[in-house]
């Protein structure tokens, strides 16, 4: 499970942020300050954003994902996005399952696993989001709600659809509260998922997978949580949307 073998992959998540001209320059600023990063950089704007995002970074190294996506491919669902529509505006990338979405709107493990099913059956990669609660943590259940999270979350999905996976551990305690988890806590919960991947579609490929962190990541913590052996990127609130910032966490994920 050589670290060296995965790629490293950062992406922003700009929450319910900007609008399309802050989009703009945003990017624009962005992109001459990560244009030579040797690992993949994703930004994920919300809905009204994503088309602008996509046209302003055609043909550069940077990719577009979503935040959230439907599971269904059309219907009666007011006010939700499938994930072929995404997938035909040219976004590359969804997030899915993450904690603000199941805190306030109701996301439950099995909603996750249709929707992750859904963005992979249209053809987009996924940044799957597992994590505790602080309770969760204190209950010393860390480990056995992420082997959860990531079970549920996976069911149908085949080894080689687990190549366009991305799996976030980001522990909800630590989300906008500028409280990171250390360095050794988000290592053992990124390998302890790495183990819960490997018992499922063995060793191979949960070494291949990337799994990141998320959680007050910045521009000074980045390094240290990114050295660690099972940390292999991370999912950026707060800073993805400071540009030097957020190149700096990208330069760390480089090295
Ligand atoms: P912060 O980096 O703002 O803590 O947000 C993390 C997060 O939720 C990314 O998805």
């Amino acid at each position: 499970m050589n670290k060296a073998l995965r790629p490293a992959v950062i992406a922003g998540n700009w929450k319910m942020n900007k609008t399309r001209p802050e989009t703009k320059a945003l990017l624009n600023e962005l992109l001459p300050l990560v244009k030579d990063a040797t690992c993949q950089v994703i930004v994920c704007p919300p809905f009204t954003c994503l088309e602008t995002a996509v046209s302003a970074l055609a043909g550069t190294n940077i990719k577009v994902g979503a935040q959230n996506c439907h599971w269904a491919d059309n219907g009666a669902f007011t006010g939700e996005v499938s994930a072929g529509m995404l997938f035909e505006m040219g976004v590359s990338h969804v997030i899915i399952g993450h904690s603000e979405r199941r805190q306030y709107f109701g996301e439950t493990d099995e909603t996750v696993n249709k929707r992750v099913r859904a963005a992979l059956d249209a053809g987009l990669g996924v940044i799957l989001c597992v994590g505790e609660t602080l309770s969760q943590r204190e209950c010393e259940i860390t480990g056995d709600i992420l082997a959860l999270q990531t079970k549920i979350a996976l069911m149908g999905v085949t080894g080689k659809e687990l190549g366009r996976i991305v799996i976030a551990y980001e522990p909800v305690w630590a989300i906008g509260t500028g409280r990171t988890a250390t360095a050794e806590q988000a290592d053992e919960a990124c390998g302890g998922i790495r183990g819960v991947v490997a018992g499922l579609y063995g060793d191979s490929a949960a070494g291949g997978l990337a799994i990141q962190y998320g959680g007050s990541m910045n521009a000074a913590n980045a390094s240290e949580l990114l050295g660690r052996p099972h940390v292999d990127g991370g999912l950026i609130g707060g800073a993805s949307l400071k540009p030097a910032d957020f190149a700096a966490i990208v330069a760390a994920a480089c090295q």
